[in-house]
């Protein structure tokens, strides 16, 4: 499939069919995302597949009690919602990253560590990998027949779900990708024209 093909063709798929997704299959879209750039080539990203059933339960558990106890209102436990969709899938994907630090990151740490934290919060060379990496992910799955959705809302309960899946420091969850066949995708979110988004100078 032609890549501008698979990038517009994407969408974010919030139902999906029952059916497993082949390991192999998995292990192909893990492929597309190791091709990603990464700064550094530090290839940060790993991928932690939950299919158990239980396991998922117990994430959504997890989930609906902070999302409960933040909003005052219980979450019904047969509701699918934005935060939660990940349970309904056949696999959630629980990409984890490690901190990237560069030769310079480490120079600046000692010399000038205002500039330093500024690149770690608000650069984050090792967030923008982890990104790259599921973008590849996801493109390869969509040429699959795989439909996906990158979700952060779960991670409102991040700490929670580490401690679930034994995600331990300096490694941290940072997304995770619903994954299954798609069961009828929604009309598509609409773009903005590249114009109105790019300068030349
Ligand atoms: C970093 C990130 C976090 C997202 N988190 C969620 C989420 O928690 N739940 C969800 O349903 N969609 C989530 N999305 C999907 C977006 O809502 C979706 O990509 C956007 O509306 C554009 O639609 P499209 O993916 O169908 O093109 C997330 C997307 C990104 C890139």
């Amino acid at each position: 499939m032609d890549v501008f093909d698979s990038m517009k063709g994407r969408q974010s798929i919030r139902r999906f069919r029952k059916d497993p997704v082949p390991h192999d299959k998995i292990l192909r879209m893990v492929e597309a995302a190791t091709w990603a750039p990464s700064a550094g080539n530090a290839q940060n990203a790993r991928f932690l597949v939950v299919e158990d059933p239980a396991l998922l339960a117990r994430m959504k558990g997890i989930v609906d009690n902070l999302l409960s106890r933040i909003t005052g209102k219980e979450v019904p436990p047969d509701k699918i919602n934005y935060h939660n969709l990940f349970a309904a899938a056949p696999a959630a994907v629980c990409v984890v990253g490690k901190p990237y630090e560069s030769a310079t990151d480490r120079n600046l740490r000692e010399k000038d560590p205002e500039r330093h934290r500024m690149r770690r919060y608000q650069v984050n060379a090792g967030l923008q990998s982890v990104a790259s990496a599921i973008t590849q992910f996801l493109l390869a799955a969509y040429s699959l027949g795989y439909g996906t959705c990158w979700m952060t809302g779960p991670l409102v309960a991040k700490p929670e779900l580490e401690s679930a899946l034994s995600i331990r420091p300096p490694e941290e969850l940072l997304a995770v990708i619903a994954l299954g066949v798609p069961d009828s995708p929604p009309p598509k979110p609409p773009r903005r024209p590249p114009e109105e988004i790019t300068d030349f100078r």
